[in-house]
């Protein structure tokens, strides 16, 4: 009795003290329909192929990525976002703009699978394409060209709504890409084709597996055109730069190391706000969860919550259809 006065008043403890009261007072919680899957498709294959420093993740054959578009409509996702890996390369990167390339057939097996249930995405970028590797044409001294470079993503936006995607997603970081790409669809009567536009992209060392799901044969980096991760306001500016220039939806990648940035991004536009749990961020966990270190599923849904509640309305991750099945 004497010593009551001694006890804490408030016990922010009651509200979580069984799993229904924590699922109430849950502030964010995860929805399939937030999540976007990215997948690979290989021309010339006729088996998928494991991407080894990415376990569970393939590249797929034509026929296999139906398969995956028609599970990602049944596990309620959001959408798809595709990467083409052509088998010839070269410094153009031609089978980017080829209308029968294998990024714009992908599009339209997904399209033909699942219509409008899904929204398609493709990536709008040269570097799956390039047999240097680069996002962009080079110039004569090596660099990549900026502004030949928006020509031939002018023709790629084309060449993608002509097959029939949703939503490109210009990703090489080229000044003045989204404006290009909004001016090339609207000229070819897409419209409604919308932009997700790659706003905060930063030159880091966790896109490596991704190197391996594509094929890339880069050699060297990308530090001329990603962003530095030493920088956030910088992200502000480029977020200015992409709404100016037509963007729809704006996106923030890497997830995990760039949680701040997501959440400035987030905090200052009015357009939807996404964020790409990338490839190294996948590949961490997977490697982590396979020696036994850490519980898999409880770290892959803390990762995405953590990416949700710093402000992301939807989230590309490579775990999107098996994190959907388990949220229904
Ligand atoms: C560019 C692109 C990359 C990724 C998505 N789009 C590679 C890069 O910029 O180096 C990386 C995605 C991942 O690592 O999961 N086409």
């Amino acid at each position: 009795m004497s010593t009551y006065g001694s006890f804490p008043a408030s016990r922010p403890r009651r509200l979580r003290t069984i799993p229904a009261m924590r699922r109430m007072v849950a502030e964010h919680r995860l929805h399939p329909a937030e999540l976007i899957l990215p997948a690979f498709v290989r021309e010339g294959i006729a088996e998928p192929v494991p991407v080894s420093s990415m376990p569970g993740v393939v590249q797929h054959t034509r026929d296999t990525l139906r398969k995956a578009a028609v599970e990602a409509v049944e596990a309620g996702l959001g959408g798809i976002m595709l990467f083409g890996v052509p088998e010839h390369k070269d410094a153009t990167g031609s089978g980017g703009t080829d209308p029968d390339g294998i990024l714009q057939v992908a599009i339209r097996d997904v399209k033909a699978e699942v219509g409008d249930e899904l929204i398609v995405m493709s990536d709008l970028c040269l570097d799956e394409f390039t047999d240097h590797g680069h996002c962009g044409v080079l110039d004569s001294e090596g660099r990549v060209d900026n502004d030949a470079t928006l020509e031939r993503y002018a023709e790629m936006a084309r060449v993608q709504a002509d097959a029939g995607v949703h939503v490109v997603g210009p990703s090489g970081m080229m000044d003045g890409q989204v404006g290009v790409v909004r001016a090339a669809l609207d000229a070819a009567g897409h419209q409604d084709v919308s932009i997700l536009a790659y706003t905060a992209k930063y030159s880091s060392a966790f896109y490596g597996p991704f190197r391996e799901a594509v094929a890339s044969s880069l050699s060297g980096d990308r530090k001329a055109y990603q962003q530095d991760p030493a920088n956030a306001r910088e992200s502000l500016r480029e977020l200015a730069l992409d709404l100016a220039e037509g963007a729809d939806m704006v996106m923030v990648k890497p997830a995990l190391p760039y949680l701040d940035v997501l959440h400035r991004v987030a905090e200052s536009v009015d357009v939807p706000v996404a964020a790409y749990q990338i490839s190294g961020e996948y590949a961490m966990v997977e490697a982590a969860a396979a020696n036994g270190w850490i519980d898999r599923e409880a770290a892959i849904l803390e990762t995405l919550t953590g990416i949700k509640r710093a402000g992301a309305n939807m989230i590309l991750t490579y775990w999107a259809t098996e994190v959907a099945r388990r949220l229904r």
